[in-house]
């Protein structure tokens, strides 16, 4: 046993030169990946990090995560920056800390497998653009999904970590699945497959100290290579359990800076240099420098990042993760999308659904992408499902999982469950067992030759093909094909304080905007509507800017039987057919008459409505097609996963509103069929 079993005082000299501990603790820093991930929604900008750069490469850590997770997706939907210039732009100011990207196995950075050739394309340009330490997880656990990229890692020399992501079935560590020999069995294959490091991925702060230590004990017991610990702040446990990891043996560990730390972030690294000072473990740091970039953080970058903060609440650890042993993230994104649904209130049912159709789906970790595949068929059982039918719409993701698209569950799916997923499905109906890879066609000769004259380079066309739809927008703003819209432009440090004073100003009540512009003539179209406020009443006046409001046949939903596609597997959305919200029916005694409804004009139609919110991937018919129910006429990503929408009748399209990679909002009108 190596004397770090044990932490001791090893010396009273605390100054900035004392002498370094015979072992401390490694550190990396989170701060320009998982940092604002966690607190930013990944909107962190590489202009923002440039003006600590050089410091923070001067604090010591042993490595700093820089890449990879949701970076590459947000940069170039988002913040209109290419992903790869990241890292070659923090490489000039970041000269000795080695940069770790967060590579999800097969998934590289996004939420499906690709194909072996973009597979191994993906690692090398990584490498060749800078990244020295290659964090791979798999969401399954599952690790024929590294057989592809860690051969690569390895033969370019670069320093491949092996992930277990860390999950529960209960409130601690046990049960059927998740207990102690399941992490050593883990550790193993890892070691196995060549490891440089091994890290315990405690994605959604679950990990207890008491836990922590078990684990980290064991492994360092049971394995060679050093073990590393990455544990979310989410539950408030991770600062007890860095401790306790520490106090086991544990090698390497995750922090932050401060102003990036703790919420659903990680751990502080201040706190835990001052822990540790005198120790046999002291980290080295210097906790004055530390301090001096903590302060340009604060003053310079920060404020432009406040309003992504959620300030929708006080405490800054969420409860529920400790009652429902699911990650944060996916807590929130399962609040917002019911939000955007209308059916908050239904947020108890899907509490209590959760751990039903995790189970059914075999009991797999709870992370990117699993963590969206279970949180949205979820949702979708809570909505959609009624006393006759469960999983009533399956969304393709859970289809594919069923096939064993992702990997092996860790307990078998529910075979009903998994029969009805593969009912129809594209790929086959028997479910397969070899490494999910292996089914996936090469995809890079095709995404060439989709942006042969737009991509100007090899790294432009892996931007392609991870991301077919926003990577092809990208590079269009990238290339001034198409101007790039304001909401992806950076906002400066004045604006953002102008900004912030304007709404300082309305918070106190001292703004009142004086509507300078005359009000508009009154039309015919004038409707009156009454307005009750509890025991107020208002009278309201509403003419539609821009003459007449369409008013569209309203059908009655079809019946809940569902058509199934002959390619797409059964269930998708039920599409709303409603009439759009203009449509409201006018008050019977209105001064003026509502304009009579204009159903005889517009004939036979019925509009299709977005059930959800989302991004249109594409259309599968155009207009002037012809389509019969049920037939697949949008493909509409909702959360990360994509959903073929069924015509709502038969007819013709008449009018498509929107085009690939516009977003829409629930009930939108995604097109009309007469
Ligand atoms: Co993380």
């Amino acid at each position: 046993m190596s004397d770090h079993n044990q932490v001791k005082i090893t010396s009273m000299n605390y100054s900035e030169d004392r002498p370094s501990a015979k072992d401390p603790v490694k550190i990396e820093d989170l701060t320009f990946r998982d940092g604002h991930q966690s607190i930013f929604a990944t909107r962190g900008r590489t202009e923002d990090m440039i003006p600590v750069a050089e410091r923070m490469d001067e604090v010591g850590f042993w490595a700093m995560e820089i890449w990879g997770g949701a970076t590459f997706d947000t940069m170039h939907r988002f913040l209109n920056e290419d992903p790869w210039e990241r890292i070659r732009t923090l490489k000039r100011y970041i000269k000795k800390t080695p940069f770790s990207m967060l590579l999800r196995a097969q998934n590289l950075v996004g939420y499906r497998n690709y194909a072996d050739d973009v597979a191994t394309a993906f690692v090398e340009r990584s490498v060749a653009n800078g990244i020295d330490i290659f964090r791979t997880f798999d969401a399954l656990n599952d690790y024929r999904n590294f057989e592809t990229v860690v051969p690569v890692i390895k033969k370019s020399g670069k320093h491949f970590q092996g992930c277990i992501c860390y999950s529960l079935t209960e409130p601690r560590m046990g049960g059927e699945v998740y207990d102690l020999d399941y992490y050593i069995r883990k550790a193993k294959d890892l070691e196995a497959m060549n490891a440089d490091s091994i890290c315990i991925k405690d994605m959604a702060g679950l990990i207890a100290p008491y836990d922590v230590y078990a684990v980290v004990k064991a492994l360092k017991g049971a394995v060679k290579p050093p073990i590393h610990l990455h544990s979310h702040f989410t539950s408030g446990m991770s600062s007890m359990s860095i401790l306790k990891a520490i106090e086991a043996g544990v090698d390497i560990v995750d922090t932050c800076m401060t102003p990036y730390a703790f919420r659903t972030s990680h751990a502080a690294i201040e706190p835990l240099v001052m822990a540790l000072l005198g120790t046999n473990r002291d980290t080295g740091f210097d906790i004055k420098h530390l301090g001096g970039i903590n302060e340009i953080l604060e003053r310079d970058i920060l404020p432009k990042y406040k309003h992504l903060l959620d300030d929708t609440k006080i405490s800054i650890i969420d409860i529920n993760v400790l009652l429902h042993q699911t990650p944060g993230g996916m807590l929130s994104n399962l609040v917002n999308q019911l939000r955007e649904m209308d059916a908050l209130d239904k947020i108890d049912a899907v509490y209590e659904e959760l751990p039903k159709v995790r189970k059914d789906l075999g009991q797999i970790p709870l992370v990117t992408p699993t963590s969206q595949i279970v949180g949205i068929q979820t949702v979708n059982n809570v909505l959609f499902d009624d006393e006759n039918e469960r999983y009533k719409m399956i969304t393709d993701q859970v289809k594919d999982l069923c096939y064993g698209l992702y990997g092996t569950t860790a307990i078998p799916i529910n075979p009903q469950v998994q029969k009805k997923a593969l009912s129809g499905y594209h790929r086959g109906e028997e479910p397969i067992n070899c490494r999910p890879a292996e089914v996936l066609e090469p995809e890079l000769e095709k995404a060439k030759e989709d942006v042969s004259g737009l991509a100007a380079d090899f790294d432009d066309t892996l931007i392609y093909a991870l991301y077919p739809v926003t990577g092809k927008r990208f590079l269009k703003w990238k290339y001034g094909k198409d101007e790039v819209p304001d909401e992806v432009k950076p906002k400066t440090l004045e604006a953002v304080k102008v900004e912030q004073k304007l709404i300082q100003k309305a918070k106190a009540g001292q703004l009142v905007e004086k509507n300078e512009k005359d009000a508009p003539p009154k039309s015919e179209n004038l409707r009156t509507f009454n307005v009750f406020v509890e025991d107020e009443h208002f009278e309201i006046g509403v003419d539609e800017v821009g003459g007449l409001s369409r008013v569209y046949d309203i059908r009655p939903m079809p019946a809940q039987e569902q058509v199934v596609s002959p390619i797409t597997a059964p269930a998708p959305a039920p599409p709303v057919v409603q009439a759009p919200p203009q449509a409201v029916p006018p008050k019977p005694a209105a001064p003026k008459p509502a304009p009579a409804p204009a159903a005889a004009e517009s004939g036979d139609e019925t509009s299709m409505i977005a059930p959800m919110p989302g991004m249109i991937v594409r259309y599968e018919k155009q207009v002037e097609d012809t389509v019969t129910e049920g037939e697949i006429v949008v493909i509409l990503e909702a959360m990360k996963m994509e959903n073929a929408l069924p015509a709502p009748a038969n007819g013709t399209i008449k009018e498509i509103n929107f085009g690939v990679g516009d977003s829409v909002a629930k009930n939108d009108v995604l097109c009309i069929i007469a």
